[in-house]
């Protein structure tokens, strides 16, 4: 953190995803712990700070997409991260002032930080969960989350850059299924994760490699394990892409290449 004050409950000394991804995006919220791990990441995949902001340009477009074109304006956001530029409720309140929002994490120093994610427009509704993806339960049966949202109208879930830090033993599949279970049909699914797809083998060694040493577990999935969380769902149109190509704004040109994001998303609708 800026001037490394240390809030009650932080451990500085061990890296944490969103203070991670925060350094990445150019915030303050972090420290040597995490810029350290950021910076043995960045050894094996030099361009990884891009892919943070490539997947934040997606959160923003699929929020907006969501809001003015599928009529959805209530979302839970599991894997929330550090407040940023466009918060989810940021995006969708500036379209439908009414949305509501779920967030959900499960690390303390968000918690620390949510008061700027519970600044709802005064139509709408906001609120915070700190709880573990990896007990999907909790979330699913959390007084704070049936009390946000109307159980019995869509809504998105969206895991955005979150999935690939729930490692196999965890049962990633098996996660899905069941927050899949409480949403209404005409829900949306909408998830980004990092690829392994494009890396040459070597590459692959070195990331893998890196990913160890950044002491934050990590799995890297091939497209292929990736569309596997999205069975049963209709994947909307162009279907499971690069961050990069999903719906985009700018022209081809000015699009960084994909492999130097190596983010792949998707986003599908519950029959
Ligand atoms: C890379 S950040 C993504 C933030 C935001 N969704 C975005 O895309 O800009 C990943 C977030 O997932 C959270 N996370 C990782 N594992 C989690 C778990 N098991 N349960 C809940 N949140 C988790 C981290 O704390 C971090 O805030």
């Amino acid at each position: 953190m800026c001037s490394e004050q240390v809030p009650s409950g932080i451990d500085p000394a061990k890296a944490h995803p969103a203070r991670r991804y925060n350094y990445w995006l150019g915030g303050k919220d972090n420290f040597a712990a995490d810029r350290a791990s950021a910076n043995v990441v960045a050894s094996g995949f030099p361009t990884v700070r891009l892919a943070a902001v490539e997947n934040r340009r997606f959160l923003r477009r699929v929020v907006t997409y969501l809001v003015e074109e599928a009529g959805i304006d209530q979302f839970i956001d599991i894997g929330t991260g550090l407040p940023s530029a466009g918060n989810v409720h940021e995006i969708a309140q500036a379209v439908v002032p009414e949305s509501r929002i779920v967030y959900v994490d499960n690390d303390p120093i968000v918690l620390v930080h949510a008061r700027a994610l519970l600044t709802s427009a005064p139509q709408g509704a906001t609120a915070y969960l700190e709880a573990d993806l990896r007990e999907p339960d909790k979330i699913t049966s959390h007084p704070d989350l049936l009390r946000t949202l109307d159980m019995s109208r869509p809504m998105a879930l969206m895991l955005v850059a979150t999935m690939h830090f729930i490692t196999d033993e965890h049962q990633p599949y098996e996660i899905i299924e069941h927050l899949r279970g409480i949403l209404p049909s005409g829900s949306y699914v909408v998830m980004t994760h990092a690829t392994n797809d494009h890396l040459t083998t070597e590459e692959l060694v070195e990331a893998e490699a890196a990913n160890q040493r950044s002491g934050v577990p990590f799995r890297l999935r091939s497209q292929q394990e990736f569309a596997r969380f999205f069975t049963g769902l209709q994947l909307l149109s162009p279907g499971i892409t690069s961050v990069v190509e999903w719906r985009p704004d700018t022209p081809p040109e000015q699009r960084p290449a994909i492999s130097d994001v190596s983010m792949l998303c998707g986003v599908a609708r519950v029959p």
